[in-house]
């Protein structure tokens, strides 16, 4: 069994120092190269004997947008007006919100100039992130077209392959052509992506592409829309989220499968992962990078937000609304001897675990589909 050392390279997840060392020192690179160590596998037998995967596959082959066409880009952004819009909300629900009511926090003598600079730099962060994790994406699918030695798998993952390259291309095109500036990636979600694609079991790409990531994605897309009343930006989340929730299911149905033949020993290393994955993604929304640039003590305002009560900060519970439900239906929260359930509890988060798993909310979630109904295409 793994201690947290072995696992999250820290025996405290909230060790402050530990966190900040992981930071990107390369803000140059242009190419980044990871060993992805794994056999492309071919598979002879072509018979569709999943339907659940083969529905799915003919879904995402009818829902297919295109990025250049199907978004008003001839909106005027203005990235003061869109972060106003979030404010309101991160100031209700977010950590920040809270942490600024904290007597003695560095945030607490923040005024309207303050608040609102600091909103168009997160939201530069917030969507550069958002597109570094598209190509994590991306890639990872790519690698599952190679490694899964199912032919319905593997068709379906090459539809997510194209939907992943059209959500790294409108990412990359709203933050070029909209907003002030874009960020390297984050060393914490770098991390958690180098990690997903050296594994060389296919099912780790699923787990901590699909179920984590693109779970959390799907959460954080959701929530945004929900807040955002910027027609592009809004238009644009609700497709990309369309395409997630297909590919989260892609996740939950193939992973059922294959989890239900697992050893308990096998479903820990799982169990495992999940965990790390859900660490290094708490850690990414610290945003240190930001508060690097904004000058202010990041060490304070990190100290700060890991000791919000979990109870109090909705916003980053909120994230975990949907993985926690799909980790249950594939059955590792109680796998073993229930040790990513007692893990979730830890970080506050289980009591998502009855909330709908996303094995059948994509066709709910296809807005594109739902769009060109309402338009009579
Ligand atoms: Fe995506
Ligand atoms: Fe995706």
């Amino acid at each position: 069994m793994a201690t947290d050392e072995h696992i999250l390279g820290r025996s405290d997840a909230d060790d402050i120092e530990a966190i900040l060392e992981i930071s990107n020192t390369d803000m140059d690179e242009v190419v980044h190269a990871v060993k992805d160590n794994a056999d492309a596998l071919f598979t002879w037998d072509y018979e569709r004997s999943r339907p659940a995967l083969v529905k799915l596959y003919e879904k995402a082959k009818t829902s297919q947008w295109n990025g250049e066409t199907d978004l008003p880009w001839d909106t005027d952004v203005d990235p003061y007006k869109l972060v106003a819009d979030l404010r309101q909300s991160d100031a209700r629900m977010g950590p920040l919100g809270h942490l600024a009511t904290q007597p003695g926090s560095p945030l607490a003598k923040w005024g309207e100039k303050e608040w609102t600079e600091f909103g168009v730099e997160s939201m530069n962060w917030r969507l550069s992130q958002f597109m570094h994790g598209e190509q994590g994406a991306l890639l990872c699918t790519a690698k599952i077209v190679e490694t899964v030695p199912w032919i319905d798998a593997k068709y379906y993952a090459s539809t997510q392959v194209m939907d992943e390259a059209r959500h790294v291309e409108v990412f990359a095109k709203y933050l070029d052509t909209k907003l002030t500036g874009h960020y390297p990636i984050n060393a914490h979600l770098g991390l958690l992506l180098d990690d997903i694609i050296a594994d060389s079991r296919w099912d780790m790409t699923y787990l901590g592409m699909q179920i984590m990531v693109e779970g959390l994605a799907l959460a954080a897309f959701g929530f945004m829309y929900q807040m955002t009343n910027e027609p592009l930006m809004k238009q644009l989340l609700r497709y990309v989220m369309s395409d997630e929730a297909r590919h989260v299911a892609f996740g939950v149905l193939s992973l059922k499968e294959y989890y239900a033949e697992l050893t308990d020993a096998e479903l820990r290393e799982r169990q495992e992962f999940a965990f790390e994955a859900a660490v290094r993604m708490r850690d990414r929304f610290l945003q240190q990078e930001v508060w690097d640039k904004f000058g202010v003590n990041k060490k304070a305002v990190i100290k700060g937000l890991l000791s919000i009560p979990q109870s109090e900060n909705v916003f980053q519970q909120m994230l975990f609304s949907k993985i926690v439900p799909n980790c249950k239906k594939l059955g590792l929260l109680d796998a073993g001897d229930a040790w990513l359930r007692r893990r979730f509890e830890e970080i506050g988060v289980i009591q998502f675990e009855d909330w709908v798993d996303t094995g059948e909310e994509y066709e709910s979630l296809d807005l594109v589909a739902q769009d060109r109904a309402a338009a009579g295409q």
